[in-house]
């Protein structure tokens, strides 16, 4: 289901994102005491598609560095139903002018895409890792153990498309569930994170 997020800060300016409607507040809350709590000093998101937890996520920190990574242009995404072109181009403009927010386009498991993911995700300070690409299982089993003690892994979609199955349970070993809000999961918000022990 993709809901409208409505710009924080900028006026008119609206983004398609992957969440019921009432879960977005929800993840805002949820993210900012995240990232206040763990000292996340970089977020990186696997697919950006139109933009819209990316400027979620910009909102809730405006100084924190996101590198979003996509097969394609927020103004080219396929995922786009409910925002015009010319919203999700303003959108794309929008991040960026901030040279907080990196968008990469190309295969996240090939290439220079795959190497900047390598190098990022084993630097030391705490990051941020969402996965909510095209492939989440993979994203998480190829990605995660580059995690360093204190980071984050959040993926999307986790009963839909991840599940529990014996090789996720195994994965998530070395990881401690953070606790969600009940009052996300009634809003339908089906982002799980995990912190690295
Ligand atoms: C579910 S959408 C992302 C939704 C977005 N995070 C949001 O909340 O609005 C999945 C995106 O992953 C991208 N994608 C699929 N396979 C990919 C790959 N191998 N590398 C990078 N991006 C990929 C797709 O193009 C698509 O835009």
């Amino acid at each position: 289901m993709r809901s409208l997020y409505r710009s924080k800060k900028v006026d008119g300016l609206v983004a398609e994102i992957s969440h019921e409607e009432k879960a977005i507040p929800v993840m805002q809350k949820f993210l900012k005491e995240v990232i206040v709590s763990s000292e996340i000093g970089l977020v990186v998101e696997i697919g950006t598609a139109t933009g819209g937890w990316t400027l979620l996520a910009h909102e809730v920190e405006p100084n924190i560095t996101i590198l979003t990574f996509d097969i394609e242009s927020i103004a080219d995404s396929k995922k786009r139903q409910r925002v015009t072109p010319r919203q999700a181009i303003a959108v794309q403009r929008h991040l960026d002018k901030t040279d907080r927010v990196q968008r990469f386009i190309g295969n996240c498991f090939s290439g220079c895409n795959c190497q900047i993911l390598n190098t990022v995700l084993k630097l030391s300070f705490a990051k941020l890792l969402y996965c909510d690409g095209g492939d989440k299982k993979r994203e998480m089993l190829e990605f995660g153990p580059l995690l360093n003690s204190g980071d984050i892994l959040g993926v999307h979609d986790w009963v839909t498309d991840v599940s529990h199955s014996d090789k996720i349970q195994s994965f998530l070993l070395p990881f401690r569930p953070l606790p969600i809000n009940s009052e996300f999961v009634s809003a339908g918000g089906s982002s799980r994170f995990f912190m690295k022990r």
